[in-house]
């Protein structure tokens, strides 16, 4: 049977790590989770490391389903989460749960959004009609011209009390999950120690109730500009197997992310 999202909860609850990767497709899903991988996430990082656009906002909801069904076709344990692509969530609450409803068909156990109290009542309106909902603060890549670039979030007194009163706020609205992404690891310890709800950090320290990175970074074979928090595990790795069981196991000892991963 599927991994639940009431089951990712008691492993945040027992202080044991969730290992998450971002996946596209059947084969991958397959070596995924039989190496160890808890979650397998559907990201718009596909935008970029699978149709080598330059951001996350061309990645259309057709896509996004599309990759949903390859994995799950190709999975049977872990637990999928997908994201909704830019401008499939931000007009009305209506209007992303019809979209929302698309993955759900598609394969997803429950839907990532990025963004803050913008998005409280959209998320209210998803868990109160049976869509599990997984919030990501901090750098939020389809913001990224709003951003200014991708860049570390939360730095300073101002901005890390808007992060974690946007994490409270999310979960209050029924939120089950919150990744955070690059953001100082002192913030996301704080923010992961306010909320009951398991974090999932990129970028965002150790303290976090799990981790995730993008497959391809992890393996080393993205072309385009690497960030400080990734890891490259097929350094000295035998296989790709044997990378994705030495990050998974690096992330339920804590081993992974270092301070050299950190900000
Ligand atoms: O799209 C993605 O891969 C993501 C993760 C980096 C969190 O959103
Ligand atoms: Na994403």
């Amino acid at each position: 049977m599927r991994t639940t999202l009431t089951a990712l909860q008691a492993m945040r609850n027992k202080g044991e790590k969730i290992a998450m990767l971002t996946c596209y497709d059947s084969s991958f899903a397959a070596l995924l989770e039989a190496n160890g991988a808890d979650v397998l996430l559907v990201g718009d990082s596909l935008g970029m490391v699978l149709q080598g656009r330059e951001t996350t906002l061309p990645v259309t909801l057709n896509d996004m389903a599309y990759h949903t069904a390859c994995v799950a076709s190709g999975s049977g344990q872990a637990f999928i989460i997908t994201d909704m692509p830019f401008g499939t969530f931000q007009v009305s609450p209506r209007e992303t749960f019809v979209h929302a409803a698309q993955l759900m068909e598609a394969g997803a156990q429950m839907v990532k959004i990025e963004g803050g109290s913008a998005m409280v009542e959209t998320i209210r309106f998803l868990t109160e009609r049976g869509i599990p909902v997984c919030g990501h603060l901090g750098l939020t890549p389809q913001s990224v011209h709003q951003l200014g670039g991708y860049r570390v979030q939360g730095k300073g007194d101002e901005a890390a009390q808007r992060l974690l009163r946007d994490a409270l706020a999310l979960q209050e609205a029924g939120a089950g999950m919150l990744v955070l992404e690059a953001v100082p690891a002192a913030l996301a310890a704080e923010v992961t120690a306010a909320l009951t709800i398991p974090s999932i950090g990129i970028g965002a320290g150790g303290a976090c109730s799990g981790q995730v990175l993008v497959l391809h970074d992890m393996l080393g074979i993205y072309p385009g500009k690497k960030a400080r928090f990734v890891k490259n595990y097929m350094q000295g790795a035998a296989s790709i197997a044997d990378a994705i069981s030495r990050y998974v196991a690096e992330v339920k000892s804590g081993e992974f992310p270092s301070q050299e991963h950190s900000f």
